[in-house]
């Protein structure tokens, strides 16, 4: 499964929208069409926006006509602020633009800053895809035979464009020979845990259950769960983590019953120039994404709603943040200091 693949001269990606009913392939050659992908969650998950938006970066500046550096660079910017206006709370949107500026501020002419931005888009994603591999290795240790575990979202191949973080670190363990249970929550409003993790674990065979959101206490009050991992879209200088709406009140839950609750995500998500989860910038997206399932409208017309798409789960519910550099747990400013 090729979730993000660079073909040159445009990159091609599995459409998110479509799964897991239809496998719909996209080649998208310009930098809107690439901005548009990540608006409507065809292409989704920190990790993998900042990999496309690599692509999407180096695609944009190919199509500058123009001898001047001084339009280059006003064209340039164009280009890197219809990526960054896409998906706010994604640090690693942010994390691949500033690694582009950097690359703009000391490239040399024109047609060698072009080439480099290609360079460097491919090797983002190359990177990411072997933190991906480091950060599962490390979180399968924290993974024990027969244990049962509950995710949220889609933190897999799908949302890195790699082999995933925290449902890396669940594959990873099965991989080991460890027998693995987990339980999905199908994470409302727009089912990334019903339609696209439980499609990559029935890739992968390992047993799943698919459960409501608001299931997830009373599982966990069973004592049926052994440990909870999500993965993150920012991480603050203190180790608050805005991840997707819903973590917050597993990470209650899990305290309140006494389960681990780790977050596995790239250094690349960590963001040291917020001193905490309150300065995390959240999402709001269309309040009929709350008054629609997969477009039919299950309220009364005229219902007003709410959308905030990411929550902050504060630090001390956290038992562990799992990076491709190692383990951290608090105090975590300290930690996520030095790996990031
Ligand atoms: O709105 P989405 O589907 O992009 O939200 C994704 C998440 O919240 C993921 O948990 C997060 O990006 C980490 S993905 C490895």
């Amino acid at each position: 499964m090729k979730v993000v693949e660079w073909l040159g001269d445009r990159v091609r990606i599995l459409d998110q929208t479509k799964l897991p009913h239809e496998e719909v392939y996209l080649e998208l050659s310009d930098y809107p069409s690439i901005a548009s992908a990540i608006v409507e969650l065809k292409i989704r998950g920190a990790p993998a926006i900042g990999v496309v938006a690599g692509y999407g970066i180096a695609l944009g500046v190919q199509k500058i006509e123009t001898s001047s550096k001084e339009e280059f660079l006003e064209k340039f910017q164009d280009v890197v602020g219809t990526i960054a206006a896409t998906r706010p709370t994604a640090r690693n949107l942010f994390w691949t633009i500033d690694w582009m500026q950097k690359v703009v501020a000391g490239g040399q002419d024109i047609g060698q800053i072009k080439q480099a931005l290609v360079e460097e888009a491919i090797k983002i994603h190359s990177e990411g895809v072997e933190a991906d591999e480091k950060l599962s290795q490390h979180g399968a240790g924290l993974i024990q035979d027969n244990f049962t575990i509950l995710t949220h979202c889609n933190t897999g191949a799908l949302a890195t464009g790699g082999y995933g973080t925290a449902l890396g670190v669940i594959k990873k363990a099965e991989e080991q020979g460890k027998n693995i249970k987990v339980l999905v929550t199908e994470t409302r409003p727009l089912l990334q845990g019903a339609r696209l993790t439980t499609w990559e674990l029935k890739k992968t065979n390992i047993p799943y259950r698919l459960i409501t959101d608001s299931m997830a206490g009373y599982f966990m009050s069973l004592e049926k769960v052994n440990c909870v991992i999500v993965g993150a879209d920012r991480i603050a200088a203190n180790g608050d983590t805005a991840n997707k709406i819903g973590t917050y009140s597993l990470a209650v839950l899990a305290k309140e019953n006494g389960i681990p609750f780790y977050v596995a995500a790239p250094t690349t998500t960590i963001d040291l120039s917020l001193a905490s989860g309150d300065e995390i910038p959240i999402e709001q997206r269309s309040p009929d994404e709350v008054t629609h399932i997969q477009g039919v409208s299950i309220a009364p017309e005229g219902t007003q709603a709410q959308n905030p798409t990411f929550d902050i789960t504060p630090y001390r519910y956290i038992t562990a943040i799992i990076t491709e550099r190692g383990i951290m747990q608090e105090p975590y400013g300290d930690g996520l200091r030095v790996i990031a």
